[in-house]
């Protein structure tokens, strides 16, 4: 069943071409909930990520490789409801990557009729061009994602810069082009140079998604609880830090902890009581 998403502005993949011929630039986030969802649209985002990064963030394993592909969809379902107007991307979780491409296109297409997904973002190795022709055959707008690809990283430790010779550079552009080649919607970068990330936006004519790749990219995405300090992993260094959520839930919870302990909580204020004689329900 298709979701509903209410009428009204909704960024596709065309503003985001004509952002790019423009010089102008796009703000991207993960969301994995619908309350980030509905603040990050609020805020003006134009595009939401549900990234596979949330295995970590979220489920507090070292890699991102256990993500259930039935997690996604349902999480990203949550994320259309809270964010209907914007650019939603489905990321490909390591169980739709590893069943061969007919799993794969299954897996894409769910994400869009079950969703409300725009688009499906991939971590694309040589030779992956051949997926990305195959799910545009189908009709599905494909990210291609390059660089740091974090489903090959197996520790926390492995997470390392990419492209930092002219070697690799030229190694990326080819991909890059090859997947642009193939009818890549989109490319995305992860921790490379700005000299990797310049190259590859001068070889291609789709935008280009910078994750840790510096100021040439056409557009920016951060995963939403390292910007906002939310959580228990120390962003990488491209990471600006513009909120102290956890602190902020911490002191709460604090507060909470010590006002049951000391019986501050429950006041007055927050009990119930019995109907008065006349048949008032007391609030
Ligand atoms: O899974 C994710 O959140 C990502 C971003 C880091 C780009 O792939």
């Amino acid at each position: 069943m298709t979701p509903f998403v209410p009428p009204g502005p909704h960024y596709d993949l065309a503003f985001f071409c004509r952002l790019k011929s423009e010089g102008r630039r796009f703000a991207m986030l993960t969301a994995y909930d619908y309350p980030t969802a509905a603040v990050a649209q609020a805020a003006g985002v134009h595009a939401l990520l549900v990234g596979d990064s949330l295995g970590t963030v979220l489920l507090g394993h070292p890699n991102t490789r256990a993500v259930p592909l039935s997690l996604m969809l349902v999480l990203a379902e949550a994320v259309r409801r809270g964010a209907p107007h914007v650019y939603l991307v489905g990321d490909m979780p390591y169980e739709a990557m590893s069943g061969g491409a007919e799993a794969t296109v299954t897996a894409a297409k769910r994400f869009r009729a079950e969703a409300g997904c725009d688009a499906v973002k991939f971590e694309a190795a040589s030779g992956d061009e051949r997926l990305v022709t195959r799910l545009g055959g189908a009709e599905i707008e494909v990210i291609a994602h390059l660089g740091l690809r974090p489903q090959q990283i197996t520790s926390p430790d492995g997470y390392r810069a990419q492209a930092r010779d002219q070697q690799s550079i030229a190694s990326l552009v080819a991909d890059a082009r090859r997947m642009a080649d193939a009818g890549a919607a989109m490319l995305l970068l992860e921790a490379v140079p700005n000299e990797a990330a310049q190259a590859v936006v001068a070889a291609v004519g789709v935008p280009v998604i910078g994750c840790g790749a510096g100021p040439a990219c056409d557009g920016h995405v951060l995963v939403t609880h390292d910007m906002l300090g939310w959580g228990t992993i120390r962003p990488p260094r491209f990471v600006p830090v513009l909120a102290r959520v956890a602190t902020v839930y911490e002191d709460a919870i604090r507060r909470y902890v010590q006002d049951v302990t000391s019986r501050r909580y429950p006041g007055p204020e927050h009990v119930y009581h019995m109907r008065t004689p006349a048949g008032e329900a007391g609030q």
